[in-house]
């Protein structure tokens, strides 16, 4: 990554975000990280913070105006910003779905949408979009959560493609579960069915409780700064011991065989 590269992280209040603007910004980057809660311009660890709230078309507009203002131009757009939905599926409103699509897949593609015309004129850029283990495997009572994750593996594998002869370099990094923020942020259903309440709870439990025992977001941030310095990033990276064993095992064993490890993990088989 050359020395004053401007980055933009969506999401740098808490997690990963957080971890990879202090790294960047330590290391010669000028990173610009948002949060909904910022004051314009205001400054810590050696970036500058913006207000930006993804679901927002004009938001989305304002920041990456107010980066162009401030620096002039915009190397990495780096799609973080998101939370996870839990509850099983019939218990999930459809307006609750298309909130958590709103944030993680929508937010993702108004920020990519806003910074393309930019990397364009400029003749390159960079986007890294922060996709999940939840985006390779089908996560129960987190299902919108995944299709969120999947949806954003189709778009960022079809959009790489296409930019690529602009030198546009798009790729995923792809977290199994980290010590985070998120973990508290996650959002519940809120219409409750008995039938899924003791199974869901445990699932849940065992999710958070796995986040929480998880390794500290600062390898999200070393991982984002070898993808950008790497001069042909790939498409996809996984991080985490998880994130690379869980599609691998996958691939190796029987479908049903799979399920029923993904039910036991989950405490879903009594
Ligand atoms: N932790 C994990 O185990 C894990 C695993 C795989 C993938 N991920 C993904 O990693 C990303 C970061 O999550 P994290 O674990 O670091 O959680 P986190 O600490 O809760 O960070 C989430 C960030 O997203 C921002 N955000 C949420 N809604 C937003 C909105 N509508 N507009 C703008 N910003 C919004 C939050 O900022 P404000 O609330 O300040 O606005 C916050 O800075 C997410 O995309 C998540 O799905 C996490």
């Amino acid at each position: 990554m050359r020395e004053g590269a401007v980055v933009l992280i969506t999401g740098a209040s808490s997690g990963f975000g957080e971890a990879a603007a202090r790294l960047l910004a330590a290391r010669g980057a000028k990173v610009f990280g948002t949060s909904r809660r910022a004051a314009p311009g205001e400054t810590r660890d050696g970036f500058t913070m913006l207000p930006l709230d993804v679901r927002s078309d004009a938001s989305a507009a304002a920041c990456v105006d107010e980066v162009v203002r401030r620096a002039g131009r915009i190397d990495v757009l780096v799609n973080n910003a998101g939370y996870a939905l839990a509850g099983a599926v019939e218990e999930t409103a459809i307006d609750e779905a298309k909130a958590q699509f709103e944030t993680n897949f929508f937010g993702t593609a108004r920020m990519m949408r806003a910074v393309l015309p930019i990397m364009r004129a400029q003749g390159g850029g960079r986007i890294v979009n922060v996709s999940s283990l939840a985006g390779l495997v089908g996560v129960p009572f987190h299902a919108y959560y995944s299709a969120t994750k999947f949806a954003i593996e189709g778009l960022s594998e079809g959009l790489r493609q296409e930019v690529r002869r602009f030198g546009i370099h798009v790729s995923m990094i792809e977290p199994g579960d980290f010590k985070t923020a998120g973990t508290a942020a996650r959002e519940r259903a809120a219409a409750g069915l008995d039938a899924y309440a003791a199974t869901r709870d445990r699932a849940i439990d065992i999710m958070a409780r796995s986040e929480q025992s998880g390794p500290d977001p600062i390898g999200f941030a070393r991982l984002l700064l070898r993808i950008l310095e790497a001069p042909r990033p790939r498409l996809r990276y996984r991080l985490g011991n998880d994130a690379v064993w869980v599609p691998r095992a996958r691939r190796l064993i029987p479908e049903s065989l799979f399920e029923w490890l993904m039910r036991n993990n989950y405490e879903m088989n009594e």
